[in-house]
Order: C-alpha cells, then sequence, then structure tokens
C-alpha cells in the first residue's frame, strides 16, 4: 500500500484553493463565520483556505474518525467533544473529502441542535459515487474518481499526509 499515480499536482490544487477562497469570501462578506476543520485530514486544507479568504474569521477544530484502513467503519467517533454554544453561528464545516457523507451529516445535523443559524459545507474532494449521499457540499474542490487517495492531508493509517499532491493509493505496492 503505497501512493501511485499523482491525481492532482500541488499548483492545481494552490489554484483551486485561491479560488474557493474568493467564493467563499464573497458568499460571508459582512458576517463572521467560524471555519470548523474536521481533523486531522483538514489540516492543510483548512491553514491554506482561510488564508485565501479576506474574512474576519474564527477558527475551531474537531477530530472525528470513521475509517479503518481504506473502509468507513461506519461507526463515528468524536462527536460527543462538540461542545458550548453554537447559537446564532455561521459554521462553515471545512474537510479533506466527502465519501459517504455520513461524517459531515452527522456532524451537520448536531451543530444545528447545538443552535447554529447556519451550516455549510466546504470539501476539497468529493467522490464520485454511484450511491446518493445523504449530505451535499455547498463547495467542492474538485470530483474525482472513487479511489482510496492520500497526500495534502489525507492519510491511510496516518502516513502520507505530508505529500504535497494527492495521489492514488496503490494497493498493489
Ligand atoms: P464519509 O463519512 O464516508 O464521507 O467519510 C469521510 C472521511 O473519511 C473523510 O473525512 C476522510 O477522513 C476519510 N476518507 C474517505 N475517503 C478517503 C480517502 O480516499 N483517503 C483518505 N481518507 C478518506
Ligand atoms: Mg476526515
Amino acid at each position: 500500500m503505497k501512493p501511485g499515480r499523482t491525481l492532482l499536482s500541488q499548483a492545481k490544487i494552490q489554484a483551486r484553493v485561491r479560488q474557493l477562497g474568493r467564493d467563499i469570501t464573497q458568499h460571508y462578506r459582512g458576517k463572521r463565520p467560524l471555519f470548523l476543520g474536521v481533523m486531522n485530514g483538514a489540516l492543510f486544507f483548512l491553514a491554506d483556505l482561510l488564508r485565501a479568504t479576506d474574512l474576519e474569521t474564527e477558527i475551531s477544530c474537531i477530530r472525528l474518525a470513521s475509517y479503518r484502513g481504506t473502509q468507513s467503519s461506519g461507526l463515528l467517533r468524536g462527536l460527543d467533544t462538540l461542545e458550548g454554544s453554537f447559537k446564532g453561528c455561521h459554521v462553515l464545516i471545512v474537510d479533506d473529502i466527502l465519501d459517504t457523507g455520513r461524517t459531515l451529516d452527522a456532524l451537520q445535523r448536531r451543530l444545528k441542535k447545538l443552535g447554529a443559524a447556519d451550516v455549510k459545507i466546504c470539501v476539497l474532494l468529493e467522490k464520485r459515487r454511484k450511491a446518493k449521499r445523504v449530505v451535499k457540499a455547498h463547495w467542492t474542490g474538485f470530483k474525482i474518481v472513487d479511489k482510496f487517495v492520500v497526500g495534502y492531508g489525507l492519510d491511510y493509517e496516518g502516513r502520507y499526509r505530508g505529500l504535497k499532491q494527492i495521489k492514488i493509493l496503490d494497493e498493489s505496492k
């Protein structure tokens, strides 16, 4: 299990993140959104996206995990660590990738329950899947093939997050 073919180069990622930053800035102009990063995958994306926006923002992070290896376990851990009041908050969830959508669906519901005025989702990647998702992202960086990818924050069992590109995991290596 090693990183194989490059799917997205560093330059491509950077250009797209800058564009997302402009779109998000336009949307939230005059507001003070809370950028909620889903750790650890969204680490680099959150940092780059923030610097690509021209907004007065707040930042927070939540650590959620559902994956074991390359399979979604269906069991989401970490949601109960979301504390405090989100009353009146305009929350932008920032995550690395939308796969089944279960993670972000659960998070979005929880935030609304905690009083958020508005919850939107920005993901760097969205996998093209046959199955329908319960949740939609308002901003998506790239739609990609339904393969396991690593790099730019995305890991396989904790590895390869530091890669500057996004690569397809080669299961034969
Ligand atoms: P979902 O709940 O199935 O949408 O899972 C989303 C989470 O699973 C993401 O936030 C990632 O942490 C992880 N994930 C899904 N697909 C990949 C992948 O291809 N590479 C690395 N992590 C992934
Ligand atoms: Mg994640």
